[in-house]
């Protein structure tokens, strides 16, 4: 029986019930995990139904700010973002998470091994990637965050809610078009964490000037698209140390599993299933 899934709009392209099942599949516990295309429109009833009829379920795009909103209750971590891309279902009632921050935190630690905590990091974008990762590595003692987003707005709220959190992380926003604040927030960064949705396309700009990037910098650069984006192409023409968003979808996948199952996931076999072709059996 099915009693997990991925919701989304569009969902097809989701390579979650491939890396899922691989875990579930591994612990002798079969393929629980389906998909389901759910409409913004259709979310709340969505909810209700999967009161009574599912035990976890993902939520990509554009979902995620409105699920928080439907959720009976949210733990601390996905309060503090006001997103959330899980949800525990027991007994009826929806317990909403948010696994993003964690699963980007440990796809550093993976693939450069860098840690938050202390470091100081340069965001490409404020949407909702960026809102939910930074606001984790704010609340795990990130030291420096500055937000280089075209509308800055967007990266002012997001400053907002951290400062409310009084976390001690310091944090200003700057534009991506000017060369000189990102010259200088290059020199100060450990980490570029590229958020925005750049690099989607084949003919997309890169989400700030590529020139600025020299091979003496000192960082790593973690582009959160899975595609080997202009960003990530100029980075290892110059050696800078750079990976695409592949780890940070396992390492999210594998926070639900935990939630859900309270099992250690097998990673390997995840990845192993991450490569499978996309989508998953439709309930
Ligand atoms: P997601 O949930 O994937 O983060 P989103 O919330 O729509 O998606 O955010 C997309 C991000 O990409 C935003 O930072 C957006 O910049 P704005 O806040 O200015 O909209 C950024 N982005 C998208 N298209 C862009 C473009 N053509 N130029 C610059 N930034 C862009």
């Amino acid at each position: 029986m099915t009693k997990y899934l991925v919701i989304g709009d569009p969902v097809a392209h989701s390579r979650s019930p491939g890396m899922q099942n691989a875990a579930f599949e591994i612990c002798g516990l079969g393929s629980p995990y389906g998909i389901r295309h759910v409409k913004p429109e259709e979310l709340s009833d969505f909810f209700e139904y999967a009161r009574t009829h599912f035990a976890g379920v993902n939520l990509t795009v554009p979902h995620k700010l409105m699920a928080a909103e439907l959720a009976d209750e949210l733990t601390p971590r996905a309060k503090a973002c006001k997103s959330v891309n899980t949800l525990i279902i027991k007994d009826g009632h929806i317990l909403g998470d948010s696994t993003d921050g964690v699963g980007l935190e440990r796809a550093l630690l993976h693939n450069f091994g860098l840690p938050v905590k202390g470091k100081n990091f340069l965001f490409a974008g404020a949407g909702g990637a960026a809102r939910a990762t930074a606001i984790h590595f704010a609340c795990e003692g990130a030291g420096q965050i500055i937000f280089a987003n075209r509308t800055a707005s967007k990266a002012q709220d997001i400053i907002d809610d951290i400062e409310a959190l009084q976390t001690g992380c310091v944090c200003k926003c700057i534009s991506p078009q000017d060369n000189c604040a990102m010259e200088d927030a290059l020199k100060n960064s450990d980490c570029i964490i590229q958020a925005t949705s750049l690099g989607l396309k084949e003919d997309d700009p890169a989400p700030f000037d590529l020139e600025l990037l020299k091979v003496n910098l000192k960082l790593v650069i973690f582009d959160t698209i899975y595609k080997n984006t202009k960003l990530l192409q100029k980075a290892a023409e110059l050696g800078i140390p750079c990976s695409g968003g592949k780890e940070m979808l396992i390492q999210q996948g594998a926070e639900s599993f935990r939630l859900w199952t309270k099992l250690e996931p097998d990673l390997e076999a995840m990845r192993a299933g991450f490569e499978l072709p996309p989508g998953g059996v439709e309930v």
